[in-house]
């Protein structure tokens, strides 16, 4: 037995300035194309500025993930794996909103970013969808969405979403919404 369940104890007060908008979606996902469909729901709402952190190891979802953002987000061409070029570039036919769908799985560091141009693309204009983002996490725009991919099993995950900032904790919201109205 748990001895930690049914009594209350004291609890330390986690509460900080940084963490003070700070909530957390959790969001199970039985196979990829329910994954690409969450995607497609956070995507349709991105906005210019944009920063999603998408964390988890090899295999895990991320780029399956990302694709579904750019099918939402309308992303012309389609997102695929940009491990051997850092960052692909995308457009969409609406507007002349900017995507930049980066994977810092080779970087060793956040100097070696900076001499990528990763500052170009945190400019509050484009919308950054990042994989591998611990590999600069103290560079991070303080404000950001961050989603955690866990694997289940062999074809479950559980996506972990913690937003950081009112932008991002209203986004979260959105999504949870619209996850429970489209099923
Ligand atoms: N529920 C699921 N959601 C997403 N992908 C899944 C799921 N179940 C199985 N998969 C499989 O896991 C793999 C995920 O690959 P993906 O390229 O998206 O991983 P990644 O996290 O981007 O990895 P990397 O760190 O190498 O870039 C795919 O082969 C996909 O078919
Ligand atoms: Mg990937």
């Amino acid at each position: 037995m748990n001895p930690c369940r049914g009594e209350k104890r004291e609890r330390p007060d986690l509460t900080t300035t940084v963490l003070r908008d700070a909530r957390e979606l959790r969001v199970p996902s039985s196979a990829p194309p329910r994954t690409e469909a969450i995607g497609a729901l956070l995507g349709r709402r991105l906005q210019p500025g944009d920063v999603i952190c998408l964390s988890g190891t090899l295999g895990a979802g991320k780029t399956v993930f990302s694709r579904g953002i750019g099918k939402g987000w309308g992303a012309l061409p389609d997102l695929t794996s940009p491990t051997y070029n850092l960052a692909h570039m995308h457009r969409r036919a609406r507007d002349e909103g900017r995507l930049a769908h980066i994977d810092l799985y080779r970087i060793s560091g956040t100097s070696e970013a900076d001499t990528l141009g990763l500052d170009d693309l945190l400019d509050g204009e484009h919308i950054v969808i990042m994989e591998w983002p611990e590999r600069i996490r103290e560079a991070l725009p303080p404000a950001h969405l961050w989603i955690n991919f866990e694997l289940a099993d062999a074809e479950g995950r559980e996506l972990v979403l913690r937003a950081q900032g009112s932008r991002f904790t209203a986004l979260m919201d959105a999504l949870q919404r619209d996850l429970e109205t489209s099923g």
